[in-house]
């Protein structure tokens, strides 16, 4: 068995430890056979070993992973993580592979990393702090310049779980193993990208977050950004940390609002009553802990431009929505259509389109092909494959690299920042109310007019 690897959770008695990181931990130590964790959970409960133990057991049940308990050691610390002196007494004599992860809220993480002193870190700790990362550009670039204190750039995993979908990881693939789409993966022969991940989930009690958040900065800003990175980026010469991380950088660098204007460039919108799956839901503002004056969006749409030699003049146009009916999630890519079609061929000849689904996997690709009955009439036809779940959730995936000291999938500092500066426009026009909140039906398919390339 390998020496275990310590993980400290800042936050263990969360919501965030038990829903996302502790089944992510049971589903890796399930997949890993020779990997064994000793959990330090701290928080400022009066909780036991014994409760955190329960909590553990718990979370692992909801993936099947109870055969892998044996291999995690529990302890339970009380302790207030933004006093250095609780930290000091949390990490000393710790040693070998540790990663602390902050399962906490950002203000939490943030007054921790002021706490914290490069001589309190075990040798090559791991410090992996979850979204939001800052609040605006010059928040994230101040929680930057304090981790940079602490420890190595490449010791900081900055969680984004998109990174770890199978989806995101199966574009490099399929961009850059396939003759067949490589050499047309540019503005030559793409005309436009669409980035959507609708849900039906409405706020599930997380107004205390969400409310101040709303859907820009909850998905675009982060997740959707992070897809868009990768389906633009350059081809890296490693799919390892440097090469892949430096590539995804260089693409939000080179990412702007289209027409850098957001008035006629994003759209914003909240759900009103209705019902999504036959269950009701309330309208937004009547959601317990809404504050309605605040204007938060729960549906947001921005396009974007990556203004560089590959891409410029192609919109890339990304979408998220809670409370929406029949929701879409997938990576749209539609190619121009060809120059040419010889006379005597009949019927429409618009580009191909290749989807790419955001979970459950699939891939499926629209052509123009002879139709059965009369073959000179073209016909669209749809070639598609399951490609199943991905072995690990995107959690475990983004788990197992800090684990191994791997920050590939996790987001690079300089670009956390270049997420921030893409969408400050947006923040900024719909602060002072240039674009219009719209509304929409729980459970509809969000506003209709709106020009979504999907
Ligand atoms: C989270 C957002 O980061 O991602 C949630 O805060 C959202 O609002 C979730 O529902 C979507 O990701 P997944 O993988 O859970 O569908």
């Amino acid at each position: 068995m390998d020496a275990a690897t310590t993980l400290v959770v800042f936050g263990a008695t969360g919501d965030l430890a038990s829903r996302l990181l502790l089944p992510a931990l049971g589903q890796l130590l399930v997949t890993e056979q020779d990997r064994t964790v000793r959990v330090i959970g701290a928080g400022i409960e009066e909780w036991t070993t014994d409760r955190l133990a329960e909590v553990v057991r718990a979370s692992f049940a909801t993936v099947d992973a109870e055969s892998a308990l044996d291999r995690v050691d529990v302890e339970y610390h009380r302790a207030d993580i933004t006093k250095a002196a609780d930290l000091k007494r949390l990490l000393k004599g710790l040693d070998g592979q540790v990663a602390l992860y902050f399962a906490v809220p950002p203000a939490i993480a943030a007054r921790a990393c002021e706490a914290m002193t490069a001589d309190m870190l075990p040798e090559g700790a791991m410090l992996a702090l979850e979204k939001p990362f800052g609040t605006d550009e010059a928040s994230a670039r101040a929680l930057n310049e304090r981790l940079e204190a602490l420890v190595p750039e490449t010791q900081v995993f900055r969680v984004d779980h998109f990174l770890g979908k199978s989806t995101t990881l199966n574009l490099l693939g399929a961009r850059f193993a396939n003759r067949l789409l490589q050499p047309l993966w540019s503005a030559d022969s793409i005309e436009s990208v669409g980035i959507v991940y609708d849900e039906k989930l409405g706020l599930e009690g997380r107004a205390g977050y969400y409310d101040g958040a709303g859907a820009l900065v909850d998905m675009i800003q982060s997740h959707l950004l992070q897809v868009l990175a990768v389906v633009a980026m350059e081809q890296p010469a490693t799919i390892g940390e440097a090469d892949f991380r430096e590539a995804t950088s260089a693409v939000l660098r080179a990412t702007r609002v289209w027409d850098d204007d957001p008035t006629t460039s994003s759209w914003r919108a909240r759900y009103t009553a209705g019902s999504v799956d036959g269950s009701d839901k309330p309208s937004y503002v009547d959601e317990p802990d809404v504050d309605p004056q605040r204007g938060t969006e729960t549906l947001a749409q921005a396009t974007f431009e990556v203004r560089n030699a590959r891409w410029a003049g192609v919109p890339f146009t990304l979408r998220s929505g809670k409370a929406i009916g029949d929701p879409a999630r997938e990576i749209v890519v539609r190619f121009r259509a060809v120059r040419h079609v010889p006379e005597g061929l009949r019927g429409s000849a618009e580009g191909a389109v290749l989807r790419l689904s955001l979970g459950p996997d699939r891939v499926s690709l629209e052509l123009n092909l002879n139709g059965a009955d009369d073959p000179l009439v073209l016909e669209r036809v749809t070639l598609s494959a399951d490609l199943g779940a991905g072995q690990l959730l995107a959690y475990a995936e983004v788990l197992s690299g800090i684990l191994d000291a791997d920050p590939m999938l996790s987001v690079r500092g300089d670009a956390a920042e270049q997420c921030w500066r893409i969408v400050q426009p947006i923040l900024d026009a719909w602060r002072a109310d240039e674009v219009p909140l719209e509304e929409y039906a729980a459970g509809s398919t969000g506003p209709p007019h709106w020009p979504y390339v999907g």
